[in-house]
């Protein structure tokens, strides 16, 4: 099936951090297969910003460089890519001081309070550390390069505890006003990821049976085969808890729990995913497992444990994380949600499993065995839906019963479309020039996020808990499947 393409209206976004590794394998990438699917008009106008100091030619075959790596079926077409590049513009420029900032003002044909400026939508995206939010923000304003319809764009991580958050939050709100910050999680950027809402408000199916009286449990998985070379730094600060539950888990959970919005628009949708955070009860000490992945030996894919990758001897950050919680609200009371996610796992999957109940009363007597439904939504690879389902196994011997899926993968069920499914990224930034927020998250929503895990986090440090080593290429730690046995359950396998 092909993907129907409605084109936004011109605009100009700036990129700070332009020459950045996110900028060179994300944004600009998403943003070329955009231009090259016809979604965005040539006029529209893109600049990099950054420190180094390079002329627009050498920028320009910075970027080819990059979008033949990151986007190379579509930079094959020479034509495209040519053109994309010519529309491409660098200004060099401090964030912290006043260098180049009226050579970007020249760069966006002048400020927002000029005569003669177009009513086009001007996007800020502010993919640099947390540090410069401020000093960017305060300058966009001053050299009137800002006005109402300015927006802007930032990434995580969005603080490391509630405290930074609020903090970064009272920083850009004393320049912009809520409606126009656009706070990036690329999970909900991805397709499957908006096919949870789909799924469950789309079908009647579902959702008479989303609630405790039917589902036993939920886990959501989201494993990783990758280490964290290139962002040791980042990482050993963070851990798992800060780089993934917090934000991209978080978001799945919510997306999962959260009761029907009114309709799609993004104060309903994000006002409900608010009540599940806000709803969350504190996770007991006994019920999280921290881990951290040994050394690889095989020659093939040989790698250093992970404090060897950090090249700290002694740290204590977890590469792996798994935690039971629950959310108490009348529909979820006694439903377990339980979250796991890690690097250098056995596959790269994430999954979302329902499990739902055994039926009430088994009329094929105990021999027949238990046989609970579960519905299983792959987010990636390989995006689809499986509804395992109970049947009688085929032959005249009895009535045994069994399991099979139903399944339905996205690719074969939507139709090859010739293209690649497109990138969280893709999505994101056109929704930022359509002005549509439903997919970024609102400030009271990270700060509730930060207010759950802060507490987390500061148990274990108080109590020196050390992460359990465990098997590059495994599960993950034993003691992570004894959290389930603990409660009569089991995880799902980790398969790609
Ligand atoms: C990022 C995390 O936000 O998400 C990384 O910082 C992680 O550590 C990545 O690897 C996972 O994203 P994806 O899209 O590959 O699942």
């Amino acid at each position: 099936m092909v993907s129907r393409i409605i084109p936004v209206d011109p605009f100009n976004l700036v990129i700070f951090g332009g020459t950045g590794d996110l900028a060179r394998r994300k944004i600009i990438p998403a943003l070329f297969r955009r231009y090259c699917a016809g979604q965005f008009h040539s006029k529209s106008h893109i600049v990099g910003a950054a420190r180094s100091d390079l002329t627009i030619e050498s920028y320009r075959r910075l970027i080819e460089a990059s979008l033949r790596e990151h986007a190379p079926k579509r930079a094959q077409d020479e034509e495209a890519l040519k053109e994309f590049l010519s529309r491409l513009d660098y200004v060099s420029l401090d964030a912290k001081g006043t260098a180049g900032w009226n050579d970007l003002v020249d760069r966006v044909g002048g400020t927002r309070t000029e005569p003669g400026q177009d009513d086009r939508v001007s996007v800020f995206y502010f993919s640099v550390g947390p540090d410069l939010f401020g000093p960017l923000a305060e300058r966009l304003h001053r050299f009137g390069l800002a006005g109402a319809d300015t927006r802007i764009v930032v990434e995580k991580p969005f603080g490391r505890d509630l405290e930074s958050a609020r903090a970064l939050n009272v920083t850009l709100a004393a320049h912009f006003d809520e409606s126009q910050i656009y706070r990036i999680d690329h999970y909900l950027g991805k397709e499957t990821v908006q096919n949870l809402m789909a799924v469950r408000f789309g079908n009647m199916l579902f959702e008479p049976l989303w609630n405790s009286q039917y589902v036993d449990h939920i886990q959501i998985t989201v494993a990783e085969t990758v280490g964290v070379s290139g962002r040791e730094e980042y990482y050993d600060a963070a851990g798992a808890m800060r780089d993934m539950i917090q934000n991209h888990l978080m978001q799945l959970l919510c997306l999962i729990a959260m009761e029907p919005p009114a309709k799609f628009d993004p104060d309903a949708v994000r006002d409900e995913k608010l009540k599940v955070i806000r709803a969350l009860d504190p996770v007991m000490p006994h019920h999280i497992v921290r881990g951290q992945f040994e050394a690889c030996l095989d020659p093939e894919r040989a790698h250093p444990s992970y404090r060897g990758s950090v090249n700290q001897p002694r740290s204590t950050t977890e590469s792996y994380i798994a935690l039971r919680t629950h959310i108490s609200n009348w529909r979820w009371a006694g439903t377990p949600f339980y979250l796991r996610t890690g690097k250098r796992l056995k596959a790269r999957s994430s999954v979302i499993n329902v499990i739902f109940k055994d039926a009430p009363h088994s009329i094929f007597g105990e021999e027949a065995g238990r046989h609970a439904n579960l519905l299983s939504i792959r987010l990636q690879p390989n995006e689809g839906i499986t509804l395992k389902v109970t049947i009688k196994e085929p032959g005249p011997g009895g009535m045994r019963l069994v399991d099979v899926p139903l399944d339905m993968t996205f690719a074969e069920a939507l139709g090859p479309s010739g293209e690649d499914p497109p990138d969280a990224y893709e999505r994101l930034m056109m929704d930022v020039i359509r002005g549509n927020q439903t997919l970024f998250m609102r400030g009271d929503e990270v700060e509730a996020a930060w207010s759950w895990t802060d507490p987390i986090i500061a148990g274990w440090t108080s109590r020196g808990d050390v992460p359990k080593p465990y098997v590059s290429g495994s599960a993950g730690p034993i003691d992570a499947d004894l959290l389930m046995q603990r409660d009569g359950r089991e995880w799902r396998g980790i398969t790609p």
